[in-house]
């Protein structure tokens, strides 16, 4: 029987961050039981795909992108038992899982790296980048978490590591090492899995002769992205990927595929491309971190054109050559709306627009757990709750740089991955109902959690909840379905600042129009309006052909023409 490539195009996806979702044995870490005794919400809100932030044993020094056993489930989330009910159960519901694929790197306490260390000569050894250099490291690339992209084990020999130093670089170049990593993945799809997400997946061939490069920073040293992202010959390791794995699997593979230039995302998401979709990172940040926190521009202060124009630019060529995964906010990320929109002005109202915006993009959609609750920042106060390594390194980052705590916390604060990483609010129960009452939680709750839960959200007819699940409708069931999924994107209204506008075009024509102002205005459409589809405020006024947008309103209108 011939493969059906597309099965998930129609779909909406669901990111699960398993840490936070669901706390289903009492340790105060959300698991697989958790996951699977959650199912028919995610069966309920209408998503059919969902993808698994690691789960596989590890060390957790970046919350799971370090494992060190593929082909085992960390004791934290549960057993290979509580992941095959998993899949068991999700498939009853015609719901599919995607793990993440971590496979640029692995743990430096994989059993692989630990023979390497021990046995310089061993098979393992070649799986790692190890080089021996005498007065420092080989070169003097920056890894991403901050230092030295190398760590010595004593004498002149060193490993690489892209990102933590519990994170050392697989070596790809190695085709017993390939061989082991396809293993892996046929060991999973074997299983039943639905595909995967595949992490940091641009960054598995290093730049020829591993060259230092000019200092961008006071440390001497250079970001790692030149000589390490998209790099010449990364096309034969992919294609090999994808014939001994994926091609012959009913799977779906979304790659985290940052900096992709647009000559060559045919070869990634193109009709014999390494992967089914990709998730393109060119408009997701409207700031640049640059060498730290402290010196990105906040929400109101970067420049808004650059980033819609990136955004359009993002739609308009992936429409040419495949099918793109949209989002608007993941594991990596704070939430949408402090990203994008000024503190006074965040309300749930300026969600659902942030929500418009991105659900009706040409691709499929991933929301990101609690995205659907209209979930916003914790506001952290103490770096010593904080968990993530990365924003750790940020923070220390910054005091060398000369800031103090008091300085630095409010950029934890507004930046910190651990924003969004905090425990699901299921219910007003204590821990938000995502672990048993009297248990501490591995994050804090939001302090928020006894008005923003899932069960309030679900009772209220004109909550961000609510809005999603018509968003999910109309994209899934309507009369504009179709549209939707597979119309033409075009922007529209570009002469708007703080405006971002496109039409939808197939059997039906549909206009998105969204306002980032802080001011009501006008906007003269070029076009006649049929009906309106979705608003993110109750009403709406248009005076013939004169829309009068409140601050931060979205609608999606269907439209005489679109041109
Ligand atoms: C990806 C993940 C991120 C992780 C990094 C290293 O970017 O999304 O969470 O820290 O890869 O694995």
């Amino acid at each position: 029987m011939a493969i059906n490539r597309d099965w998930w195009k129609n779909r909406i996806a669901y990111q699960v961050y398993p840490r936070s979702f669901c706390d289903g044995n009492g340790d105060g870490t959300g698991d697989l039981k958790g996951i699977t005794s959650k199912l028919d919400y995610l069966k309920d809100l209408g998503v059919g795909v969902v993808w698994l932030s690691p789960v596989y044993r590890s060390p957790m020094d970046d919350g799971g992108y370090d494992i060190s056993d593929y082909c085992d489930i960390d004791p934290l989330f549960g057993n290979m038992a509580d992941m095959d009910e998993l899949l068991a159960e999700a498939k009853k519901r015609d719901i599919r899982i995607l793990m993440d694929l971590v496979i640029n790197h692995c743990s430096d306490e994989h059993p692989w790296f630990q023979k390497a260390l021990r046995e310089p000569d061993s098979e393992e050894a070649g799986y790692f980048w190890f080089r021996e250099s005498a007065g420092g490291p080989p070169n003097n690339w920056r890894s991403m978490f901050g230092g030295s992209a190398w760590e010595n084990v004593g004498g002149d020999r060193y490993y690489m590591h892209l990102f933590s130093k519990k994170q050392p670089d697989l070596n790809w170049e190695n085709p017993k090492l390939r061989e082991k990593l396809v293993e892996t993945i046929r060991f999973w799809l074997d299983k039943g899995l639905g595909g995967f997400r595949i992490d940091a997946i641009t960054h598995i061939k290093k730049m020829e002769g591993l060259p230092s490069g000019p200092a961008d920073g006071p440390d001497g040293m250079v970001g790692c992205f030149a000589y390490t992202r998209c790099i010449e010959g990364i096309g034969d390791f992919l294609t090999e990927l994808r014939e001994a794995t994926f091609d012959q699997y009913e799977c779906m593979t979304v790659a985290e595929a940052a900096g992709v230039p647009n000559e060559q995302l045919v070869d990634y998401i193109g009709p014999k491309g390494y992967f089914s979709t990709m998730f393109d990172f060119s408009y997701s940040e409207p700031y640049s971190y640059g060498h730290g926190w402290h010196t990105c521009k906040g929400p109101g202060e970067w420049d808004f054109r650059t980033w819609r124009n990136a955004l359009y630019a993002s739609q308009l060529f992936t429409q040419k050559i495949g099918y793109g995964a949209v989002f608007l906010e993941n594991h990596d990320y704070p939430r949408a709306c402090q990203k994008f929109v000024p503190e006074k002005d965040h309300s749930p109202a300026v969600q659902m627009m942030l929500g418009n915006l991105f659900f009706f993009l040409r691709g499929i959609p991933f929301i990101y757990q609690g995205q659907e609750l209209g979930m916003t920042n914790p506001s952290f106060t103490s770096i010593d709750v904080i968990d993530d390594i990365s924003t750790k390194n940020h923070y220390r980052v910054a005091l060398a740089d000369g800031l103090t705590p008091e300085e630095a916390m409010p950029l934890v604060a507004r930046y910190s991955r651990d924003n969004a990483r905090i425990p699901f609010p299921w219910d007003d129960s204590e821990n938000g109902g995502f672990a048993p009452a009297g248990v501490k939680p591995w994050l804090p709750v939001h302090p928020d959690y006894k008005t923003v839960n899932a069960k309030a959200e679900m009772a209220n007819p004109k909550g961000v909840y609510a809005f999603y699940k018509e968003m999910i409708r109309l994209r899934t069931e309507s009369e504009y379905a179709k549209t939707i999924l597979e119309g033409k994107f075009a922007p529209i209204l570009k002469q708007y600042d703080k405006l971002i506008a496109y039409t939808r075009e197939g059997e039906k024509k549909l206009a998105v129009i969204c306002s980032l102002s802080d001011k009501t205005r006008k906007i003269k459409l070029p076009f006649g309006v049929k009906n309106l589809v979705l608003s993110s405020l109750d009403s709406y006024k248009l005076e013939g052909n004169i829309l009068t947008l409140k601050p931060y309103q979205s609608v999606t209108l269907e439209i005489e023409e679109a041109f």
